[in-house]
């Protein structure tokens, strides 16, 4: 059977870091209060010439590199972002034509936070079902344009960057041995879309909008959703938590990952942690993770990496691999 592997990773931050201590004079809060309670250190905020897309094609042009490959060898760009450059064309498309690819197709999808796991598991469909055979997989994300930053509740918990993954289609064994993505499981329940939105859109105000969430309520459902969905992977491989090799969840706030590890029994050295650099990064947060542990040499050829994300909607997934 065809599997999706990875073949390459690569990631892209904007060069301005801002450090906890930096929103002295912006908002009323503490470099304490925002570790103490999110695990975050400090974030990297775009500037100006830095956007979804350029930010996008830098992750993707070192996907490339690391898989050693061209923008050639691509057939399908998916690109998963809530800050799109524009309301339309898809922002995919415009890194398409930045990467000089007029051939393939490449498509936006919206899932907020768990954007980069609905993508992986997008683009994996697309190679079994023999529609393309390598995708460049890209969360891409500049949330500080969608940030009020008079709202303390909010504007410290965000950052900007993207992380990319090329996907290629290989034969499998159809068994847990097989490298590639071997599970995988989506949610949504629209029920608590406003628990987590932005206040504007071309259909409702004609703006872009302000992040707006009711964190403690999202906390609140965060660690049981999580858990639910990695236990369905777990069910659907017929693995226990024992079996993981790395744990790569989605970055919002450590104490969040840290409960969500404990309740599934996975090991607290399997967990990858970068939200202390990175902030919340939304769809970009897993493939910046992702790349840290392989670029660092944590994640090797062979191992059983576990892909998680929850966000607005809610919507929430996981996805399991061997790398
Ligand atoms: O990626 C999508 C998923 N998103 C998430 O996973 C976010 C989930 N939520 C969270 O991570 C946490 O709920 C937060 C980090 C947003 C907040 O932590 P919390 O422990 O739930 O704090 P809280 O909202 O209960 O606020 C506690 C106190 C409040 O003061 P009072 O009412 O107790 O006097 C807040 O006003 O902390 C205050 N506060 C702040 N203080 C200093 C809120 N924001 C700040 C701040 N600095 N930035």
């Amino acid at each position: 059977m065809i599997r999706s592997i990875v073949r390459g990773t690569g990631t892209a931050l904007p060069r301005r870091v801002m450090k906890n201590t930096d929103f002295a004079g912006v908002v009323e809060t503490s470099d304490e209060w925002i570790v103490q309670r999110t695990g975050i250190r400090q974030r990297h905020i775009a500037e100006p010439d830095e956007t979804t897309a350029s930010l996008g094609e830098e992750a993707a042009r070192k996907a490339l590199e690391a898989a050693g490959l061209t923008p050639a060898d691509i057939d399908l760009i998916v690109l998963a972002t809530s800050t799109p450059n524009n309301t339309f064309p898809a922002t995919a498309v415009e890194i398409q034509q930045r990467l000089g690819m007029t051939h393939g197709f490449a498509f936006d999808m919206q899932a907020v936070c768990s954007g980069f796991v609905y993508a992986v598991n997008t683009a994996d469909l697309h190679i079994r079902g023999g529609m393309a055979r390598r995708a460049l997989v890209i969360g891409s994300e500049t949330f500080s344009r969608l940030l009020d930053w008079n709202d303390r509740t909010t504007c410290v918990l965000f950052g900007d960057g993207a992380g990319a993954i090329v996907l290629e289609a290989a034969e499998g064994e159809g068994t847990l041995a097989d490298r590639g993505v071997l599970a995988a499981s989506l949610r949504s329940d629209g029920c608590h879309r406003d628990k987590l939105y932005v206040d504007g859109g071309p259909s409702t105000t004609g703006t872009v909008g302000h992040l707006r969430m009711e964190g403690r309520e999202v906390f609140k459902h965060a660690v049981s959703m999580i858990s639910d969905v990695i236990e369905t992977v777990f069910d659907q491989a017929g693995i226990t938590a024992d079996d993981i090799d790395w744990f790569v969840p989605h970055q919002a706030n450590k104490r969040i990952i840290d409960a969500s590890a404990k309740k599934l029994g996975i090991a607290p050295e399997k967990v990858v942690i970068t939200v202390d650099h990175h902030g919340n990064t939304s769809a970009a947060s897993v493939p910046l993770a992702l790349h840290t542990a392989v670029a660092d040499g944590r994640i090797k050829k062979g191992d059983l990496v576990l892909l998680e994300a929850m966000g607005g909607g809610f919507t929430w997934g996981a996805v399991l691999l061997r790398w």
